[in-house]
């Protein structure tokens, strides 16, 4: 009898152990998106909010650029305007960072990721659906997740302006002559980093590929597409390491130029 049970529990053990691991490591990455998400937004919407400690000196926050009307000297149309609502509240990081926010969120690869994280639906990918009718994307309101290729536009404008903040990251002012001068501080390298995370993350979307090439029958009677093509693809191969390693630097370019700002951290000079 004892033996029947031994061997009834192993064979019991061997059905289960597979499924069982399976749905373990589904919980646990599915629970990583969700914390590293939840994060990022609580953090992002904190720091918008906050319209202060921004900038330090010639270093601007991601988040704050372009900064359209501001007190800092980053601004491109001075501070803040007289016509401005007194009701309604104020900070430069409003009025630009809906487009990479909403750049991040129609992008297919969070889609994906938080459509599975956050509310489960779907479970998991090739998981049936609990109901006759699946609408998916194609009706409202996932539907206008579709604008995704026009949230690109916009953030390819974004990396141009960010190219050049990192440009402008590069000249400090010396204190006993009062000119810019050329240097390398650890904020320019964070500043850069930032720059090159985020291209490869713009760089490797899935619109950009469809823009690049995808439209053509016939890659042989357009090189230049295919060459286009073929660089979109290879970003994008690994677009979900992009969009992680990238969100996280953002917010820890803000993190570290607020930190300067506040006195907290110093920004050493390598140059
Ligand atoms: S698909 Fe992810 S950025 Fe476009």
């Amino acid at each position: 009898m004892r033996q029947f049970f031994t061997i009834a529990s192993n064979a019991f053990m061997e059905l289960v152990r597979q499924p069982v691991f399976l749905l373990l490591m589904t919980c646990s990455a599915l629970f990583s998106v969700f914390l590293g998400l939840s994060l990022f937004i609580v953090y992002s919407t904190w720091a918008a909010f906050r319209g202060s400690h921004y900038f330090f000196g010639n270093y601007i926050s991601p988040f704050y650029s372009p900064e359209i009307f501001g007190d800092s000297p980053h601004n491109w149309f001075g501070p803040k305007p007289t016509w401005w609502p007194a009701w309604l509240i104020f900070s430069p990081a409003l009025l630009v960072l809906w487009a990479p926010g909403g750049f991040r969120l129609t992008c297919y690869y969070y889609r994906g990721a938080y459509y599975k994280s956050f509310w489960a639906d779907p479970p998991a990918c090739t998981v049936g659906e609990p109901r006759k009718t699946y609408l998916g994307e194609r009706s409202f309101p996932l539907i206008m997740q579709n604008v995704h290729r026009y949230f690109l536009y916009l953030a390819l404008v974004f990396i141009l302006i960010l190219t050049y903040d990192v440009w402008k990251s590069l000249w400090f002012v010396d204190p006993t002559t009062g000119k810019n001068v050329f240097g390398i501080g650890v904020g320019t390298v964070v500043l850069a980093i930032n720059v090159v995370l985020l291209s490869g993350y713009t760089f490797g979307c899935h619109s950009l590929r469809h823009l690049a090439g995808g439209f053509l029958d016939q890659f042989s009677k357009s090189p230049t597409c295919y060459r286009a093509y073929a660089c979109v693809t290879c970003f994008n191969r690994r677009h979900m390491l992009w969009a992680w390693l990238s969100l996280f630097w953002v917010g820890f370019t803000d993190l570290y130029v607020r930190l300067c700002s506040i006195g907290v951290w110093t920004d050493w000079r390598i140059v």
